[in-house]
């Protein structure tokens, strides 16, 4: 039985809990997932990255009070947890023991290469320390652990910043190693990257972060807002001297919050020569009037912390409806199972084995990754040449698997019929093959 949570596209993202939610967090996450919740085609799940938390900060009591801030900063947007999936990465379990399976499938040279461990590599041997001084097995694994909370709910898109592009592709190279050896349990997921939302300059025009001290955070009071958009660099043109709209900070943060008609409008009094503290008042009640409204029940919820807990646990105990089953199918593809059952098992697979038509992947001595199609009795029905990667290979597959008359015409030369056999030989073995699988999968249901 299909149910509609497995037709709809799911869509995943976290944010690692480790400050307090500013307006660059605001704009470049809380409100594009609170928009996208209300999304009825989509079924999202949204978490507060606390173990990701731990590779970055060792401050118990920060990670606690940002986990609540960030929790309440997005109910308090407007996300509505009845609607998504909205959980504690901790309170879920399978997820640290998926990091470990996928662990085992991930290439350490993979690893070697992600951006901010080799940021931290290449800023030790300029300063001339072993490379790998000060960085923790934890930010190594960092992509490791992103992919487990990706792939245990088998997410389709992902939105996240530029910065988390590569993490994906590591999510998806997780996903085929794993499914290359263990067959197809894994789903491959894609980066979404917001283009219409900028990043956020902070008080100073550098990015919005907190690594640069630059924030304002969501939720302050009116008045602390409007002093801390006082702090906002300008340059130092006098009223009535006409301003440049690029590389205005302040510009660059109202158009984030503001229509294009009010963006408009301000470009036109920049031209105009508006004073820069009159520009700073028109920024502050335009991002005033969007966050007041969202206060008061951000102040109810860090006031009742037990409340927030409660709806996450209740988040997770959903969550973990899906998680369990599929870390168990997991767990039991990889080896990890009833020794009894495994017997039974090893028989039945060997006798399905036997009477139905399979794919073959494998890679040649020319470093290639090949496949074939072969029929019960081993004859080759399909061949293929080589691919650059198994992850192609395994695409092609996929193809053929879904519509083999579309596909091999798509193929074109990649992919040949073997010696005597015909075009229907091979309809036929994929009609079986699929009948086969979609049996398997309401077994698994
Ligand atoms: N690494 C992400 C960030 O720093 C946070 C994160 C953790 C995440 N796990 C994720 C984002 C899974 C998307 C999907 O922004």
């Amino acid at each position: 039985m299909t149910t509609d949570s497995t037709q709809r596209t799911r869509v995943l993202t976290g944010i690692t809990t480790t400050g307090t939610p500013h307006l660059g967090n605001y704009v470049g996450a809380i409100r594009p997932t609170v928009q996208a919740s209300r999304n009825k085609a989509t079924q999202g799940f949204y978490f507060l990255a606390d173990y990701h938390a731990l590779i970055k900060c060792d401050d118990p009591a920060r990670i606690q009070r940002s986990t609540l801030e960030i929790a309440a900063s997005w109910m308090a947007a407007g996300l509505d947890p009845d609607g998504v999936m909205f959980y504690r990465q901790s309170d879920i379990p399978e997820i640290p023991e998926l990091t470990w399976l996928l662990t085992c499938v991930t290439g350490k040279g993979m690893l070697n290469r992600a951006h901010a461990y080799k940021a931290s590599v290449d800023k030790n041997n300029a300063a001339g320390n072993d490379p790998d001084a000060d960085v923790t097995a934890g930010l190594f694994m960092y992509p490791v652990l992103m992919g487990a909370d990706i792939l245990m709910f088998k997410a389709h898109k992902v939105p996240v910043g530029r910065d988390q592009i590569q993490h994906i592709e590591m999510a998806r190279d997780m996903a085929s190693s794993f499914n290359h050896l263990y067959g197809e349990h894994l789903v491959l997921p894609e980066a979404v990257i917001e283009e219409s939302v900028a990043l956020l300059p902070g008080l100073d025009g550098r990015k919005m972060s907190k690594s640069y001290d630059n924030t304002i955070p969501l939720f302050s009071s009116s008045a602390q807002l409007k002093k801390l958009i006082s702090g906002i660099v300008t340059d130092s043109r006098a009223p009535g001297e006409a301003k440049d709209t690029e590389g205005s900070a302040l510009f660059q943060i109202y158009q984030a919050f503001a229509s294009a008609e009010e963006t408009n409008t301000l470009a036109k009094a920049y031209a105009d020569g508006i004073g820069w503290g009159d520009a700073k008042q028109i920024l502050f009640e335009r991002i005033d009037r969007e966050v007041a409204p969202m206060r008061a029940k951000y102040e109810e919820l860090i006031n009742n912390p037990a409340t927030v807990d409660a709806l996450l646990l209740k988040g997770a105990a959903k969550a973990r409806e899906l998680a369990t089953p599929f870390i168990k199918e997991l767990r039991h593809a990889v080896g990890l199972r009833s020794l009894a059952s495994a017997a039974t098992t090893q028989t039945g697979t060997k006798t399905s084995r036997a009477a139905s038509p399979a794919f073959k992947q494998y890679r040649e001595k020319d470093g290639q990754f090949y496949f074939k199609l072969v029929d019960p009795q081993g004859r080759v029905l399909l061949q293929s040449l080589g691919f650059a990667s198994p992850k192609d290979a395994g695409m092609a597959i996929a193809q053929l698997q879904q519509d083999d008359a579309k596909a091999m015409a798509a193929l074109g030369q990649q992919v040949g019929l073997g010696d005597g056999v015909s075009a229907a030989n091979v309809a036929e073995a994929l009609a079986t093959l699929r009948t086969e699988l979609a049996e398997k999968a309401k077994g698994k249901e």
